[in-house]
């Protein structure tokens, strides 16, 4: 049988500097406004061919491997898409994905493939003459939350105004930023993403929390209208650790960064100190650290972080392009 329609679309990774940590009411909504910077390099390629069927079934490809928890989670995003779009289970699919990165490399894969999914869905919902269609940042979120800022580049805000989707995030005086990525481990997460957003449900800091993620965020954007990368800096820091602090102090407490984290981290600190180039660290739910300095500073610290650690993985990136 070959498909009646044919999509491959890509979509970006990003990552957040004020964290999305907590949804409400175990709803597909944050219980904070977020904002990341969209990747340049770290993307996922998508293809979804959708077939005239009267079954409403799905056969899932992961860089060409069947891969039986991808496809569950795949599944489940469709029946949310179908019942607010029934003309979907008109047909069957075949998705294709791959992504230009390592799987768990602390990039967020489920970011760029929701929003790359989305784009897919998007333009077949185009195709069959739905109307009044939302932004794919929308679809996405319905996939995963971080997903709606992978559809605006280079930079992105979810925010409490919309919580429906994402937008565009003015970089005001900003320069361009680098973004090196440190793998200190491939494995996957012991806590999953939507387990630790759960135990924010009745986290005894949550008040508190939804509070300091929006002075970070008001704060965080003068430092963008200034152009002001050590406060951007500074902040982002903040929110790294406050993300997995927020970890440890839930009522099932979790560690996901390891003691290489942390050796990472005092390195960061000390070097900043003896350097004359600035660069911070931010951390995803995971291990693998993310160090963000001045795209024009990006080279220079390659050399000295892999002088000091020589057996380090890294994978460089930057922020997006504006689209
Ligand atoms: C720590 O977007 O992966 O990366 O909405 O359940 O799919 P779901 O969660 P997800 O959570 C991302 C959490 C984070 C912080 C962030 O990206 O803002």
């Amino acid at each position: 049988m070959s498909p009646v329609w044919e999509f491959e679309k890509r979509a970006p990774s990003n990552i957040a500097f004020i964290k999305y940590w907590g949804k409400k009411n175990g709803k597909q909504r944050p219980i904070n406004s977020s904002l990341s910077m969209t990747l340049k390099n770290a993307e996922t390629k998508m293809k979804l061919q959708a077939f005239k069927d009267q079954r409403f079934a799905f056969d899932f490809l992961f860089e060409g491997e069947r891969k039986p928890d991808f496809q569950k989670r795949i599944e489940i995003y469709f029946e949310k898409i179908a019942s607010l779009y029934p003309i979907l289970r008109e047909f069957s699919y075949r998705i294709e994905s791959s992504n230009s990165f390592p799987h768990s490399a602390g990039i967020a894969s489920s970011a760029s493939s929701y929003a790359a999914l989305a784009k897919c869905l998007s333009s077949f919902l185009k195709e069959l003459k739905v109307k009044e269609l939302p932004h794919e940042s929308y679809l996405a979120r319905l996939g995963s939350g971080s997903a709606c800022r992978s559809c605006f580049s280079p930079f992105s805000i979810w925010e409490e105004e919309d919580f429906e989707q994402a937008k565009s995030f003015p970089r005001g005086q900003m320069p361009p930023l680098g973004d090196t990525i440190v793998l200190i481990d491939k494995k996957r997460k012991k806590v999953s993403s939507s387990m630790g957003h759960s135990f924010m449900d009745s986290h005894h800091y949550k008040e508190a929390r939804i509070k300091r993620a929006n002075l970070h965020l008001k704060k965080m954007k003068e430092s963008f209208q200034r152009g002001d990368f050590k406060s951007l800096g500074e902040l982002m820091e903040k929110e790294a650790l406050e993300l997995h602090a927020l970890m440890m102090t839930s009522e099932d407490p979790f560690i996901l960064f390891s003691s290489q984290t942390l050796e990472i981290i005092h390195w960061v600190k000390k070097m900043r100190e003896k350097l004359n180039f600035p660069f911070y660290f931010t951390l995803d739910a995971g291990p693998n650290i993310h160090l963000i300095s001045l795209k024009r500073d990006q080279k220079k610290l390659q050399s000295i972080l892999l002088t000091d650690f020589p057996s380090l993985e890294i994978i460089l990136d930057e922020q997006g392009d504006e689209v």
